[in-house]
């Protein structure tokens, strides 16, 4: 999970790092207030999990208090990348002198965690970096040993920053570590004319396998809207991921769903989502799944496609009978059973004889049954 620039920040004053005094806001009014209590010149920030705030205008200057209501009045409901802004966040301005760029980052295919810096942050970093690639050093940390004192320095002198920057490259990775971060980012980070060191912008990724021990964003996820379904879905315990497309998909196993959605995709339509309900299958899992997956307005038609090995495809079957006496079906299914007692489960299923429910012998014939539901008027 993404958090919000406000929540890193948070983070980052949690772990000793130098922010600059800052206020969210939910109102224009809430904005004037803030920026008052500010020091009246403020920076008035977009809070949108997605880069490039600033050059999409998600980021201004405002002189006083009247200035700072104006803008977050403009700020909010604008939509910056497809992600609407509801909160603002105002911060005291701070003098720049000069910008830097650090983070680190899980490096999965170097199986090793990454430092990454340069003396050239800013606005610019994602052009300095493919532009100029040797002004970004990236260092491998190893997560065993961490970000000592002396690692700190390093880093510093490999990317060209300033010694006094080590005691921020230090908090950074006790942040990574603690808060069970995959990726964690302060662009810029400045020198103030003052001479002080400052993260002036965080970015945070949270590492949602360890969310049971991080209680403290259980709430924000909930009410950030955007995965609704996803939430609905980690609600009831499901192994569930939304996608674009109009065929909803149910499947027993990873690899047998990884392929389903292949198989969709081959027949010209496009996958609403993953779901494996795993090797169980009891009624109250298909039940569940069924529910979210039904809920999802983009969803046309829905393919169940289930290999029956250690749990037979009668229980599977049984499964889906019971599920559709507690939810309304309302989108054509598809089921193709296979496997352990497939021949009973497809009796199951005729018996039933459910209007919206068919039944179909092969994974391709199924996508392509689920596919043309899915596009049929
Ligand atoms: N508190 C502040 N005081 C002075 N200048 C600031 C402040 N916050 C940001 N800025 C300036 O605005 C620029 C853009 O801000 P910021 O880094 O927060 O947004 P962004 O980089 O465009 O957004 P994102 O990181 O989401 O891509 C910074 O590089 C910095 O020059
Ligand atoms: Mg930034």
């Amino acid at each position: 999970m993404d958090l919000y620039e406000y929540q890193a920040r948070e983070l980052f004053a949690d772990h000793g790092i130098p922010v600059s005094a800052a206020e969210t806001v939910r109102s224009p009014q809430e904005a004037r207030a803030a920026a008052e209590r500010l020091g009246g010149r403020v920076v008035v920030k977009a809070q949108v999990k997605t880069g490039g705030r600033g050059k999409a205008g998600g980021v201004k200057l405002a002189s006083d208090p009247a200035a700072a209501e104006l803008t977050a009045r403009q700020m909010f409901g604008m939509d910056i990348k497809g992600h609407t802004v509801r909160t603002v966040m105002l911060a005291e301005t701070v003098d720049i002198e000069r910008e830097f760029y650090a983070s680190y980052v899980l490096d999965r295919a170097a199986g090793t965690f990454l430092a990454i810096a340069s003396a050239e942050g800013g606005m610019e970093i994602e052009e300095v970096a493919a532009t100029r690639p040797e002004a970004v050093a990236r260092i491998p940390v190893d997560p065993a040993e961490g970000v000592t004192e002396a690692r700190a320095a390093e880093i510093a002198v490999a990317a060209g920053l300033p010694a006094d920057t080590a005691p921020v490259l230090r908090g950074l990775w006790q942040v990574l570590v603690r808060e069970d971060a995959l990726l964690v980012e302060v662009n810029p980070l400045v020198r103030a004319a003052d001479g002080r060191i400052v993260a002036l912008d965080g970015k945070v990724t949270l590492d949602d396998n360890a969310r049971f021990r991080q209680e403290r964003w259980g709430e924000s996820r909930r009410d950030s809207g955007t995965d609704a379904l996803e939430a609905a879905a980690a609600e009831r315990g499901l192994n569930y991921v939304k996608l674009d497309g109009e065929v909803g998909v149910i499947g027993n196993g990873a690899g047998l769903v990884m392929s389903t959605l292949d198989v969709v995709a081959g027949c010209g339509a496009r996958p609403a989502n993953f779901l494996d309900i795993g090797g169980g299958a009891s009624a109250q899992v298909m039940a569940d799944g069924l529910a979210v997956i039904l809920s999802d307005p983009d969803v046309r038609s829905v393919f169940v496609n289930v290999f029956g090995g250690i749990t037979a495809c009668d229980a599977v079957a049984e499964g889906i009978v019971r599920a559709l006496e507690s939810v309304a079906l309302t989108k054509p299914l598809v089921v193709r059973l296979d496997g352990n007692s497939a021949a009973r489960g497809r009796r199951i299923l005729e018996d039933r004889a459910h209007p919206l429910v068919q039944q179909a012998t092969t994974m391709d014939g199924a996508a392509r049954q689920a596919a043309v539901l899915a596009h049929a008027e």
